[in-house]
């Protein structure tokens, strides 16, 4: 069994975290939210690169798994401990709601990295109010009963890996077709590569980013 243990977080909003002013006002800002073993600098060149000028708000995952920073229990790799990954959901929208006030900001995009991904997932399906959209890389089915959430015109570009050993190609397109059933508008891009971040998902999140602008 595998040592996870809760690490400590900021005082007031409740996640460590790290924040980026924004440059461009009329980009949303960027939740940034790693894969396991990452943290809250991890994908910071990512925002950069993906939406110039945008806000960047990146968190820290609250669980530690042998000493690698998580956002909730599993049970083993793919087999997720759901009661801890919901207490987890709504801590993440809290610390949404309480950045948003001290920073001043409008609702985020959120841009998940594989355990970063599946929490988003998670968190658009329990809290649909927290992100103005999202961008799900090498997510998979967080719950083995998706609630009936309701995410109408939520904007979601899902990237998952042809060759992904982690996410089976039905688990991600079952994924896709729970946020659509949902009302999300989902596009589902299955790109040639496998688990990790690739260039791909750089070229393809950066003008997906960009439809977002407002004008
Ligand atoms: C998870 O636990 O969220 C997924 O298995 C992805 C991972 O972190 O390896």
């Amino acid at each position: 069994m595998t040592s996870q243990t809760p690490v400590p977080t900021h005082p007031v909003l409740g996640l460590t975290h790290r924040f980026v002013p924004g440059t461009d006002p009329h980009r949303p800002p960027l939740l940034l939210l790693h894969g396991t073993g990452g943290d809250e600098n991890d994908l910071v060149p990512l925002g950069r690169a993906i939406a110039p000028g945008a806000a960047l708000l990146s968190a820290r995952g609250a669980v530690l798994e042998n000493g690698m920073p998580r956002f909730f229990r599993r049970l083993a790799e793919g087999v997720f401990d759901e009661a801890d990954l919901r207490r987890r959901a709504g801590e993440l929208a809290d610390f949404v709601t309480a950045a948003r006030t001290a920073y001043g900001l409008p609702a985020p995009i959120a841009v998940g990295f594989s355990n970063g991904a599946n929490i988003a997932a998670a968190t658009l399906l329990l809290h649909p109010g927290t992100f103005a959209g999202a961008v799900l890389i090498r997510a998979m089915v967080p719950f083995a009963d998706s609630p009936p959430a309701d995410l109408a015109g939520c904007p979601v570009l899902m990237l998952s890996g042809a060759s992904d050993p982690i996410v089976p190609a039905g688990n991600a397109r079952a994924l896709a077709q729970t946020l659509t059933g949902r009302g999300a508008s989902v596009d589902h891009v299955v790109l040639p590569v496998g688990h990790g971040l690739s260039q791909a998902d750089i070229d393809r999140a950066t003008p997906w980013l960009a439809g977002l602008r407002s004008a």
